[in-house]
């Protein structure tokens, strides 16, 4: 989603700035700006388009001299993606301009207040409103300073927002607040940064202050002074950033998605490792006790897309060994379903990124109605961890690219433990049982590792099948909801039609989609309905299609019915989701590189989707 930078210190702004935006290009943007106050003027640069754009236009910020300012990447929410709708955006009187993450929701409203005060408009966005809304306060109440303007924006303003804010006449002061929208502040040596993300001032500092709701930071070259909505200064811990720069690079591979599946064995390590103590497992739960695990009648998971998905796997494991029964729906509807939640009900969240909107609004809306909120989140100190009672923390590390994996992987180990953790709180899992389970997962990164080594093979079957214009994923129980996994990989990242059924679904209706040379990939994982599924494929074999199959080795009538089988290492069959998931991810990426696409930043789509 959208990327903010800001600068103050003794360097030259612009240059640091364009580096810094360069490491959230990731974030997914359409286009891009620059503001600097030289002296007492504030000047802007912007451009629809890659970063490149806004660098071959400022000579790599160089042309841009003074050393405040502000730089945003744009995902396009209100208005189209177009040079005047990039930001930041410059008040009218040219005192303020500000950089804007999230929605004003309000923001026709405040326009016709502003239209009244004698304001136009150059924009579609509702930034420029808010550009313009502080401007206003701020020359109607000067002496007040711009803090106080900020403030009574900030109470006019509804939605979510991360904003950096400079004034003409102070430009030696960057100003920044949140609400609902991921923002920190770098702490330097006599320069102090904010940005949306930490690997945009990684390079220069690694002390950092995540910012809370309302948070309001004033920094200055030699200070950063931190106010709540009141005005009251807060005094905020610092926390040191452990991973360096390197880990968000590619670290050899030719794609961050790439090196990223290839982590997972090293991921699910030390995502597990430190919650298994002498057979038992510990995931740190502070709140919901297992009293309230014996009380519970029911749970929700909600998540977005892959984290979904995870829910998916996870409702087969908590439901088989806790008996609560589990609903698993889309964060976005969830909002609006008006659910059914009482105080014995547990919701679960998922999200890599912990900032994503429509999660974090589930979660309001799950805790307002009394449910126990427990949230599965790979980035640290993000608003859904925050917000929840509890959290599992899936420490996967940064994930760069766009489509998910390792992230994926980790919340579905997290999603193991838990479901054990719950079914032994609630005598539904022996000690022994819970022994034999453990020992599978401690085997798993090595068989995962030895999977991966295979890679080749998997690029090979891409090569046979990276022309078609259809894939189908078909599956049962366990399987169904790894296809859907499976089949948005390779959507998101190849741009190929696909779609993900459950197999006994196909007669009844899809299977008419099939005709000779369609792909249907098969995934036979789950051994209760193996027999079920060799029928499957071969009602859509006796239709033309070509079956590439996903099966454990050993698993009878698979190779005599797929034209390509995906074979995964036996094992316990509890882990083998993790293994599973792996062909399919690789599958995906091999398939994307043989088209040519932008693989790591797929288009029309952003890593952490910060808006409705
Ligand atoms: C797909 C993908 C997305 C995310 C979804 C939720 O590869 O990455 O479907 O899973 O947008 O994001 P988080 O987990 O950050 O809440």
């Amino acid at each position: 989603m959208c990327g903010i930078v800001g600068y103050i210190g003794p360097k030259q702004a612009a240059p640091l700035i364009l580096e810094a935006l360069e490491k959230l290009e990731y974030r997914g943007y359409d286009s891009s700006g620059i503001a600097i106050a030289d002296g007492n003027k504030l000047g802007v640069v912007k451009a629809k388009g890659r970063l490149s754009v806004l660098e071959e236009m400022t000579d790599c910020g160089r042309a841009l001299p003074g050393c405040l300012g502000i730089g945003h990447t744009r995902w396009a929410t209100h208005g189209e993606p177009n040079d005047v709708n990039a930001h930041p955006h410059l008040s009218q009187h040219g005192e303020v301009a500000l950089v804007h993450n999230g929605i004003v929701e309000n923001y026709i409203e405040l326009r016709d207040f502003l239209t009244e005060q004698g304001y136009s408009f150059m924009s579609e966005t509702d930034t420029e409103i808010a550009a313009n809304l502080v401007e206003h306060l701020y020359r109607s109440n000067r002496e007040d300073g711009p803090e106080a303007a900020i403030r009574e924006a900030l109470s006019l303003i509804s939605g979510a927002f991360a904003l950096g804010i400079i004034f003409a006449d102070h430009p030696d002061t960057l100003y920044a607040v949140r609400k609902d929208s991921p923002l920190i502040v770098g702490v330097g040596k006599g320069e102090n940064f904010i940005a949306s993300d930490v690997p945009a001032i990684l390079k220069h500092t690694r002390q950092v202050i995540r910012l809370d709701e309302y948070d309001m930071a004033v920094l200055t070259a030699g200070s950063v002074k931190i106010y709540n909505r009141y005005g009251e200064e807060l005094h905020k811990n610092i926390e040191h950033i452990q991973w360096d720069a390197d880990a968000a690079e590619k670290g050899g591979y030719p794609h961050f998605m790439l090196k990223e599946i290839m982590e997972q064995p090293d991921v699910i390590r030390s995502t597990v490792r430190p919650r298994v103590r002498d057979g038992r497992i510990d995931l740190g739960l502070s709140h919901i006790s297992p009293d309230d695990i014996m009380a519970c009648d029911r749970i929700f998971i909600v998540a977005c897309g892959s984290a979904s998905y995870v829910g998916q796997v996870a409702k087969h494991y908590i439901e088989r060994y806790t008996r609560i029964p589990v609903t698993v729906e889309l964060a976005s509807e969830f909002r609006y379903s008006n659910p059914i939640v009482t105080d014995r009900t547990i919701a679960i969240v998922i999200s890599q990124s912990g900032e994503t909107i429509d999660t974090l609004f589930a979660l309001r809306e799950a805790k307002s109605r009394g449910a126990h909120v427990l949230s599965i989140v790979n980035v640290v100190g993000s608003t859904i961890a925050n917000e929840s009672e509890d959290v599992i923390y899936t420490w996967a590390g940064p994930e760069i690219a766009v489509a998910t994996t390792k992230a994926y992987s980790a919340q579905l180990s997290v999603c193991y433990l838990l479901a054990l953790y719950m079914g032994h709180c609630r005598h539904m899992v022996s000690d022994s049982e819970l022994k034999d389970f453990l020992n599978a997962i401690e085997e798993l990164p090595g068989l995962m590792r030895s999977l991966l080594e295979k890679s080749d093979y998997i690029k090979y079957l891409a090569s046979l099948h990276f022309s078609c214009r259809n894939i189908y994923f078909i599956g049962r129980n366990i399987d169904h909801a790894l296809a859907l996994e499976g089949s948005l990989k390779l959507k998101e990242i190849s741009y190929i039609f696909s779609e993900a059924y459950p197999a006994g679904e196909l007669k009844h209706g899809t299977i008419s989609l099939i005709e000779p040379g369609s792909l249907v990939v098969a995934l036979c994982t789950y051994s209760p309905l193996t027999e079920k599924m060799i029928s499957n494929m071969r009602e859509v074999k006796a239709r033309g299609a070509v079956v590439l199959a996903l099966a454990t080795e050993g698993t009878p009538g698979v190779e005599e019915t797929a034209d390509q089988v995906m074979w995964i290492p036996k094992t316990d069959p509890f882990v083998l989701p993790s293994l599973a998931i792996l062909p399919l991810q690789l599958f995906a990426y091999y398939v994307a590189l043989l088209k040519g696409c932008d693989i790591d930043k797929p288009r029309n789509l952003a890593k952490s989707v910060t808006v409705e």
